[in-house]
Formats: C-alpha cells, structure tokens, sequence
C-alpha cells in the first residue's frame, strides 16, 4: 500500500489521509489487483523480467488499457528497473528533478515500488511511495520527480496519450527532502 511522507517527517498509510494530502493535485491513485495467475505471479516475483516475461505481463494486464483507450490513451508498454539494468544511474537522473509533463503520466506499478514526489499548488512538497498494484496518474503540468526506494526495483506499465507529451520539461524547484542540515 502507498506512503505518503510530508517534509516535516510526517507518514502517513491510511488510504484517507493519502487521499486528503493528494486531493489539492488532482491526482488519482488506484488499487489495480494484478489478479491470481500463477504464470503471472511467478514472473512478478522475479528479481528482473525478460523481454518474453515482460510481453506476457503486458498481455495478461492489458484489460486495464482497454479501459483506458475511451480517455484518448493510444500505446502502452513496460519498464523494469533493477539494480543490474545497464544505465540505470542516467536514465534515473532525468526524471529525479523537478520537472513536468505536456501530458498525464500514467503509471501502473506491478513489482517493486517507486517514488513520486510533488510540489503542491501551496508550493509544498510530498513523496508518495508507490507499490505493486497500484495506479497512479499524474496530471500533465504537475511538478513532480521520480526516484526509487534503496531496493531499486520498479516495474511498471506506462499509459501514453502521445508518446512525445511525456519528454520532461525541467523546472528550477529543488527538492526539500534532499536538503539537509550540516
Ligand atoms: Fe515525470
């Protein structure tokens, strides 16, 4: 289940204050069951998928971008990030900074967990630990940034309207959980 950290150290689980604490941005997070396929769930438990694993995860889930499509969202695919991936240290830093997006970022969180962080109309910010079988779906135009738990293991679905829409486009706002008092 999601956790929601505030900057001055609050925590909070229950799905109604996450909600509270969520609700000034507009943004939505779902519970989507992966369901009890035990193909499924065999390769979820995976320290890391192959590309033939990851064309069957996205198969089996693909009921819920059926449901999508009628919102205007036009390809779908996956990412799987584990410590061994090549690269993993640049493709993490283009997205741990504040930036926004033209269009909504859509994330459906099937193994492992990721951070979103989130600069608040008020200008306050938040992180929210999200875990497999939820979804979230980040307004276009929200300042956000993207980091993972020390685990460094995410694997995701990702929802495209217009695959361009979601290059980041960087804001000047630093992150105030990364301050720190010396
Ligand atoms: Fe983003």
């Amino acid at each position: 289940m999601a956790i929601l950290r505030l900057t001055d150290g609050t925590v909070y689980h229950d799905r109604a204050d996450i909600d509270r604490e969520l609700a000034p941005l507009n943004i939505q997070l779902q519970q989507w069951p992966v369901g009890n396929d035990p193909q499924l769930l065999s390769i979820l438990n995976q320290p890391q998928l192959s590309a033939e694993d990851q064309n069957i995860v996205l198969r089996h889930l693909d009921h819920y971008f059926e449901q999508l499509k009628p919102s205007g969202y036009q390809s779908r695919d996956i990412i799987d990030i584990h410590p061994a991936l090549p690269g993993i240290d640049e493709m993490l830093a283009k997205f741990d900074r504040c930036h926004t997006h033209a269009d909504d970022e859509v994330r459906y969180v099937v193994a492992g967990a990721g951070i979103f962080g989130f600069v608040r109309p008020d200008k306050s910010q938040i992180e929210l630990t999200v875990q497999a079988a939820e979804q979230i779906n980040v307004p276009a135009g929200t300042e956000h940034w993207f980091c993972l738990t020390p685990d460094r293991r995410y694997t995701a679905l990702r929802y495209f309207i217009n695959n361009d829409g979601w290059n980041p486009e960087y804001t000047a706002t630093s992150i105030l959980f990364r301050e720190t008092i010396s």
